[in-house]
């Protein structure tokens, strides 16, 4: 299998462009198969679970054009299947969105129940709610989710808890329906922003994204259209917090400064300079890192697919810092693997206490999840000696060239596939 290997101890320093957001692109993809005509897409992460998606779509019978790496055109004229399966819903979730696609396209659609995931339980009740509120009859049976509609009619549709998948799948559907549908309570993510902007350059009536109740006034069909992913503020985030860890100087690029405030605020706090351009941020490294609070909300929150990432650079503060997970339980995991590193964290409840220590050692800890895999990779980086990382298909989930783009930075980092060649890279650095 493969893993990262790394020597840790060089500050990053320099410059890394981001590519586009792959949870934005994973909503856009599914809405794109809404139109017979054709749309092209590009500024696409060319990442693992994007790729899935894809042999999703193409499995329903869409065509699917990769042009090149980040671009793609894609007809949904030919769709012949309404049943997506389980084998790509065990790889991403997120191929759940061809539920509203289908839905709102053709009143019918199945897809496998998605598996547990390891970052905590991860209902879709709410999904389920919104899709029946316009009207669809939902059934699950043998694993699969049915939903059918002889007519989708818009309805007033209350999210109980802020949900970036429901808001997504709920607002798909309602495009097609009949009037209007209002979503209350609904999540604010540019990524609930970049679909809705999709889908209205495609047709639809869809006002109010990015605030917290969503009017979308259902359009009879939805055309064709050419639109560019925007910046990945997790990707942005990652390396963000990577120059903080490393005590280096980094200028991410190619985002949206607005979207990363959140993480911004928190890497002033522990003390680092950041410094915003139109489309880049510099940050700069705090000697030493100072210790703060942070928790994890809906956007425009901290992120919790930034936390693990935050608890790197906490672990290295001079003094003690919290960090509360309120979106999901099980997001706690990698502590175990950077104690392995010297980390000093305790976690009770939802709550991780973190001791600061001066610095990590290298060991052999295996990725948990995706971004967790990303945060201890920094870990590594941060380090004295070598660190391997294992289960990096994870990583490669979400990250284009990751080890690539941190090398361009200074870093000293090798994906490897065997004992043999981690033993190389050893003698080399050594
Ligand atoms: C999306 C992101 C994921 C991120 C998460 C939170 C994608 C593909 N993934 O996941 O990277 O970590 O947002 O920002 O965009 N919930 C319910 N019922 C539901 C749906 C959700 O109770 O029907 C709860 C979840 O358990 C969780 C919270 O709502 O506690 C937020 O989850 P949600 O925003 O739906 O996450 P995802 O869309 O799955």
């Amino acid at each position: 299998m493969e893993r990262y290997v790394m020597k840790g101890g060089t500050p990053l320093r320099g410059e890394v462009v981001i590519g586009g957001a792959k949870n934005a692109a994973l909503g856009l993809l599914a809405a794109a198969v809404m139109t017979d005509e054709k749309v092209k897409i590009d500024n696409l992460p060319d990442v693992r679970d994007i790729n899935v998606l894809l042999s999703a779509i193409e499995g329903i019978g869409a065509t699917v054009n990769r042009i090149d790496a980040h671009t793609v055109e894609i007809c949904g004229k030919g769709i012949h299947g309404l049943s997506v399966d389980y084998e790509y819903i065990k790889k991403i979730r997120a191929s759940y969105y061809l539920l509203g696609a289908l839905l709102g396209k053709y009143k019918k659609a199945e897809v496998a129940l998605p598996g547990g995931c390891d970052i905590g339980s991860r209902p879709i009740d709410l999904h389920l709610k919104g899709f029946r509120a316009l009207g669809a009859n939902v059934e699950i049976s043998h694993g699969l989710i049915s939903a059918k509609a002889d007519r989708l009619v818009g309805n007033h549709i209350y999210m109980d808890k802020v949900s970036v998948g429901a808001t997504i799948n709920v607002l798909m559907a309602a495009t097609l329906a009949e009037g209007k549908t209002v979503i209350e309570n609904a999540a604010k993510e540019p990524h609930v922003v970049d679909v809705a902007n999709f889908l209205n350059s495609m047709g639809a009536n869809i006002r109010g994204a990015g605030t917290d109740v969503i009017r979308i006034v259902g359009v009879e069909k939805l055309h064709g259209t050419e639109y560019s992913v925007i910046p990945d503020q997790i990707e942005a985030g990652t390396f963000m917090f990577a120059a903080a860890a490393t005590h280096g100087d980094v200028t991410v690029r190619n985002v949206i400064p607005k979207h990363l405030e959140a993480t911004t605020a928190k890497l002033l706090e522990a003390g680092c300079q950041v410094i915003e351009f139109d489309d880049a941020v510099r940050v700069i490294a705090a000697e030493p890192l100072k210790p703060t609070q942070v928790t994890t909300l809906p956007y425009p929150g901290f992120p919790t697919d930034m936390q693990p990432q935050m608890a790197i650079v906490l672990a290295l503060a001079e003094g003690t810092s919290t960090i509360t997970e309120s979106i999901f339980e099980n997001r706690f995991r990698y502590v175990d693997e950077l104690a392995r590193m010297g980390a000093n964290i305790k976690v009770e409840s939802n709550i991780a206490i973190i001791n600061g220590i001066e610095k990590y050692t290298g060991a052999r800890v295996s990725a948990p999840d995706l971004r967790a895999g990303a945060a201890l990779v920094i870990a590594g980086l941060a380090a004295d000696g070598v660190t391997e990382v294992d289960d990096i298909q994870y990583i490669q989930r979400g990250y284009e060239r990751f080890e690539e783009k941190l090398r361009g930075l200074g870093a000293t980092i090798e994906r490897v596939a065997n004992d043999h060649d981690a033993q190389k890279f050893k003698l080399k650095v050594s």
